[in-house]
């Protein structure tokens, strides 16, 4: 029996409980219920604390769970910061963009290298630094349209060079920034590469002033070993020129002699009619020696001879002015003289190919290395003679302007120089002649010579109609110019 049903019994019947049967059946009815309401309590219980004990495991659970997520947003706040410094120490300017093209961050290097001004970093509005950086790209149209067209290509990356209007130079990177599942945005990153474009188009000046410096020391070396074999061949001629020269001239004094004394035999002849075998012998050797003929030739022989002796003498002068190391300083020259004792130089590359034409206008002395002019002349003269194919002319025309310039014009009506190439004649090494047939330094060492006279020369060249080279020359220019 249930203890609080006895307690309830002994407290309602003290003189004992009724034993009739209809109070057992009730009694042995609420013992029953009373027994089931402390089991269904004990389970109740039980259950009760079975949800406490998983209340308290998922309490701490979350407890754990927020103390997991407070350390990664912790670790995720000092790595955004890490970012940021890494972005900001880096000497790139870098910018994102989201998908619709507008700015969304940038680090400092970027508001440094694109000079962004207080007043547009306090608010940061998009339009006012686009217009700040159009202002200063080179060509901002393009700018923009690469804009466009990297917003129209999301995935495209790329990277190319931006000139500022200032001079400097930028790299620029563009690489794609996924943007979590709603699309991709853009990194862009610029880097100053002023300087080093700048050491490159240094380097690329020095190694062309070197080629030139080099070229020019292999041709003055050239020059200067065929001047001074020419110098040497020019003095050991001027012996036996001197000799045959004035040997011709005692010659023709002496034929001159024998011929009147000849003459006089002949007045005598007209004495030796008692000697008519003598006269037919006399006549006979006349006729075979042809006298009369002997006379007028032995004349134009040596009238020839003497002309001869003249071109020679006058070869071994210009090979002399050619080459006269006293003229490889600065001199008052006259360039006609120059010209022409070029033109004998190189008379035989040219005379079967061209008629040369003079037209030499007035010109006052120039002061000038005359040998390297000299130099000059030969190598446009020879350039004028090789482009004539078959019989042409070549025409050669001073004159001066201003009274402080002169000029030196070598035309040819040869084959033109191709459009295409015009821009590059003057580069050393640069020809169009067939391997071994040119080296392509004869116009880069002209032009170097000529500016080093303070000068200038013009090219007009049409193909199939002629060249024209035009040396313009300071009349006075070692006064400004040290050689
Ligand atoms: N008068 C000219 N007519 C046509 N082409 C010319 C003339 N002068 C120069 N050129 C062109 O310019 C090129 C360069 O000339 P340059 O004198 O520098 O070298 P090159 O004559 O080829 O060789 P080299 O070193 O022997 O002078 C020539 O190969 C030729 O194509
Ligand atoms: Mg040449």
């Amino acid at each position: 029996m249930h203890a609080l049903i006895e307690q309830q019994l002994s407290d309602c019947y003290a003189a004992g409980v009724p034993a009739d049967e209809a109070t057992r059946r009730f009694i042995q009815a609420v013992n029953h219920a009373y027994l089931n309401a402390d089991k269904e309590h004990a389970r109740l219980a039980q259950a009760l604390q079975e949800s406490a004990v998983e209340l308290t495991r998922r309490n701490t659970d979350l407890a754990s769970q927020l103390e997991e997520r407070q350390r990664a947003e912790q670790q995720l706040e000092g790595l955004l910061l890490l970012l940021g410094t890494t972005l900001d120490s880096s000497a790139d300017g870098i910018v994102t963009l989201s998908q619709d093209g507008r700015i969304r961050r940038f680090n400092e290097s970027f508001v440094q290298m694109w000079c962004i001004p207080d007043e547009i970093l306090a608010f940061w509005r998009h339009d006012e630094v686009m217009a700040h950086i159009l202002a200063q790209v080179a060509a901002p149209e393009e700018f923009l349209q690469t804009l466009c067209e990297l917003i129209d290509h999301p995935e495209t990356e790329r990277s190319d060079i931006l000139t500022c209007r200032d001079g400097r130079v930028f790299e620029r990177r563009v690489r794609r920034q996924p943007l979590g599942v709603a699309g991709v945005g853009r990194v862009l990153s610029f880097r100053d590469i002023s300087a080093q474009v700048r050491a490159e188009q240094e380097q690329k000046a020095l190694l062309a002033r070197l080629q030139e410096a080099q070229s020019q020391l292999l041709q003055s070396e050239k020059m200067a070993a065929i001047g001074q074999l020419a110098a040497g061949v020019a003095h050991e001629i001027n012996n036996p020129i001197g000799f045959v020269s004035s040997n011709l001239s005692t010659m023709q004094g002496y034929v001159e002699g024998v011929f009147s004394l000849l003459a006089a035999y002949g007045e005598a002849e007209a004495y030796l009619v008692q000697q008519p075998q003598l006269l037919a012998r006399l006549a006979q050797h006349k006729q075979e020696v042809d006298l009369e003929y002997l006379r007028e030739d032995l004349a134009s022989l040596l009238r020839e001879s003497r002309e001869g002796v003249a071109r020679i003498r006058q070869i071994v002068q210009d090979l002399k002015d050619f080459s006269r190391p006293d003229q490889a300083t600065w001199q008052w020259t006259d360039l006609h003289a120059g010209l022409d004792s070029t033109l004998n130089i190189v008379r035989n590359e040219v005379k079967y190919k061209a008629e040369v034409v003079r037209e030499y206008g007035a010109m006052p002395p120039v002061e000038c290395v005359a040998a390297q002019l000299n130099q000059v002349f030969m190598n446009l003269l020879i350039n004028a003679a090789h482009a004539i194919e078959g019989q042409g002319e070549i025409r050669l025309r001073t004159g001066q302007a201003d009274g402080q310039w002169v000029w030196v014009e070598i035309g040819d009506n040869g084959a033109g120089i191709a459009p295409e190439h015009l821009p590059h004649i003057f580069e050393p090494f640069f020809t169009t002649k067939a391997p071994g047939k040119g080296t392509g330094l004869g116009l880069s060492i002209s032009h170097g010579i000529v500016r080093k006279h303070g000068g200038r020369i013009e090219v007009e060249s049409e193909p199939g109609v002629g060249t024209r080279f035009r040396i313009w020359l300071p009349v006075n220019a070692a006064q400004n110019l040290a050689m």
